[in-house]
């Protein structure tokens, strides 16, 4: 399966994904972790995408479109994966189109992630992630079993740079005026499966696994 996640900065594309990691095993693939890893250690690429996320800009397409055909070229992509947080502009999606092509694969669903901004904020606030996987927890809905230490991989468990609350409306601004053309975009492709995160991820996972059936899309 090939699969998009979209949705605004803090909608729960990260948590969504590791849910469908579990259950169809599909490789997840985000963006945003892989400019994280490159800031933690200090690369070329991670130093340049510094300046843009510090300001909750997007890293210029010139960087990323390639960034991502790197890593959709790995082995491990050849049956499938999911996206989280690309396409992030027009250019992005178009460039993927192309990438795809090349490969004879194509674009199964676009899961669109539905939340209010406010919501988004106040969850933020409360997001830590793990410095080492990129689990995401909350404080206030999911705390990891002890207080700043991964489950998964024991790493430490941090608030990000970018979710400082100025970022958070920078990240949110950037989104509506330079993502969210991308609903319409594969909406007109008959692409789009909405998946309603304002409440719970329970009922957002329960309207996704739905859609999948009804597409046909796993058994
Ligand atoms: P990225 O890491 O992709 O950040 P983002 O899109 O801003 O998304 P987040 O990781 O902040 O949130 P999420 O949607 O995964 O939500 P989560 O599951 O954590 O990108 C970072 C930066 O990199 C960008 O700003 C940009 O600069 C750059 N970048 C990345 N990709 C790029 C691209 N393609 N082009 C250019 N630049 C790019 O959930 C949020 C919180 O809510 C968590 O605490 C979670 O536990 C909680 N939560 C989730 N669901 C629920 C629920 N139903 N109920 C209660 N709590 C919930």
């Amino acid at each position: 399966m090939l699969l998009i996640l979209l949705g605004a900065p803090g909608s729960g594309k990260g948590t969504i994904a590791s849910e469908l990691h579990k259950t169809y095993g599909l490789v997840h693939i985000s963006t945003g972790d892989i400019f994280r890893a490159n800031m933690k250690e200090g690369t070329a690429l991670g130093l340049q995408a510094k300046t843009y996320i510090d300001k909750g800009d997007l890293v210029p397409d010139s960087i990323t479109i390639g960034m991502l055909e790197d890593r959709i070229s790995q082995p491990d992509c050849a049956k499938g994966f999911m996206l989280d947080g690309f396409p992030r502009t027009i250019p992005q999606a178009e460039a993927l189109e192309g990438m795809l092509q090349t490969r004879s694969q194509k674009i199964d669903a676009v899961v669109r992630i539905d939340i209010s901004d406010e919501e988004i904020r106040s969850r933020v606030s409360g997001r830590r992630v793990c410095s080492s996987c990129g689990e995401s927890y909350n404080v206030d809905f999911r705390p990891p079993k002890t207080e700043g230490v991964c489950d998964v991989c024991g790493g430490p468990v941090i608030h990000r740079d970018d979710d400082k609350p100025e970022t958070v409306m920078a990240r949110l601004k950037t989104y509506h005026e330079k993502t969210q053309p991308l609903i319409d975009f594969y909406e007109k492709k008959g692409l789009i499966l909405p998946a309603d995160n304002e409440e719970s991820s329970k009922i957002a996972l329960s309207q996704i696994h739905a859609a999948f059936a009804d597409k046909g899309l796993i058994s």
